[in-house]
């Protein structure tokens, strides 16, 4: 069996975990693993190497992804996937893991249909895949997002001021409005909550009367433009008003432990289903729900030994 991998449209810190992941697991079957450089466009031009254990060796912590991403829009039409589905067969290949949002996924599903075995699994720092809780690289953008934020939330306090951050996210608020729990942002705008000029200045005066000494809105990418709205903040209100955008800087970076283990595990689920003959599948996780149950009846259970361990033996 031989099965190859790709990563796909925005970069995600845990790309890379995954891509070791799906390799070193192959390997451990005793498959042969190939790497498709540069997604869906390196795939029509026949970039398809085939990679070993030490290929992906030192890249779990590495940002980015060694494979190359890439968004082509011509892989929609059937002619352009054909000559991909070509290229794979020609190198005796019928499996394929591709890691990306859900352009990649669209494209994994076609592919499925034209008679390779795909296997899509989650991977962009957006978290807006329906069909799973978290995607690689999400938490580790959020982490990113957080420190930038806090380090603007100093300068703010020293200055009194009102600083209005740009969150990237695509259409999904979930990079905003994490965020904005997570460092105490005063106000969220996101798709989610709408845009409303005149709600966001009554907040803004309301912060004001509470007698908030600076305040931090974050603000979803594609709502508005921030610098307007710093403006328009400054100019209704008693604070000086900056803005920011946060920009490519959330795509990059060391993946955080969550992702590395997310990502190594759906890695190593994705082959998984491939060396049981099973294609047209997405990998999902779930999930951080917060409940309650009685204390005694806590003190009652068992604490779980981790499923991790047998992860182990498959990625190294
Ligand atoms: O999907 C990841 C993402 O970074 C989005 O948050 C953003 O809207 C988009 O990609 C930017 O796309 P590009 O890399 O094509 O500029």
């Amino acid at each position: 069996m031989k099965i190859a991998v790709l990563t796909s449209g925005g970069d995600a810190p845990g790309m890379n975990a995954c891509v070791r992941a799906v390799v070193r697991s192959t390997i451990n079957y005793g498959y042969e693993a190939y790497g498709v450089f540069d997604g869906y466009k390196g795939l029509v031009e026949g970039k398809i190497r085939k990679l070993d254990r030490n290929d992906v060796g030192q890249i779990l912590n590495r940002g980015g992804t060694i494979l190359g991403s890439s968004r082509l829009e011509s892989f929609k039409e059937k002619e352009v996937r054909q000559v991909a589905v070509d290229n794979l067969k020609a190198l005796g290949i019928d499996n394929l893991v591709v890691i990306g949002g859900d352009g990649t996924f669209r494209g994994a599903m076609a592919l499925n249909d034209m008679g390779i075995n795909c296997i899509a699994v989650p991977g962009t720092i957006d978290n807006d895949i329906a069909s799973t809780e978290f995607t690689i690289g999400f938490f580790t953008a959020l982490d990113t997002a957080i420190d930038a934020i806090d380090k603007l939330r100093d300068t703010s306090f020293s200055h009194q001021r009102c600083t209005v951050v740009e969150v990237m996210g695509r259409n999904c608020g979930d990079l905003s409005i994490f965020s904005g729990i997570a460092c105490g942002a005063e106000i969220v705008i996101t798709k989610d909550t709408g845009y409303n000029e005149e709600e966001i200045l009554r907040q803004v005066q309301r912060a004001q009367n509470m007698g908030k000494r600076h305040l931090i809105v974050v603000v979803a990418e594609h709502i508005t433009d921030v610098s307007k709205l710093a403006k328009k903040i400054q100019d209704n209100s008693g604070y000086e008003a900056r803005a920011t955008v946060l920009g490519y800087i959330q795509r990059g970076g060391t993946p955080s432990a969550f992702d590395r283990i997310l990502a190594s595990k759906m890695g190593v689920h994705a082959v998984d289903l491939l060396t049981e003959g099973k294609g047209g599948f997405a990998i999902y996780t779930k999930s951080l729900d917060v409940g309650h149950i009685e204390i005694n009846e806590a003190l009652t259970k068992e604490v779980k030994p981790s499923d991790l361990y047998k992860y182990l033996s498959k990625l190294n």
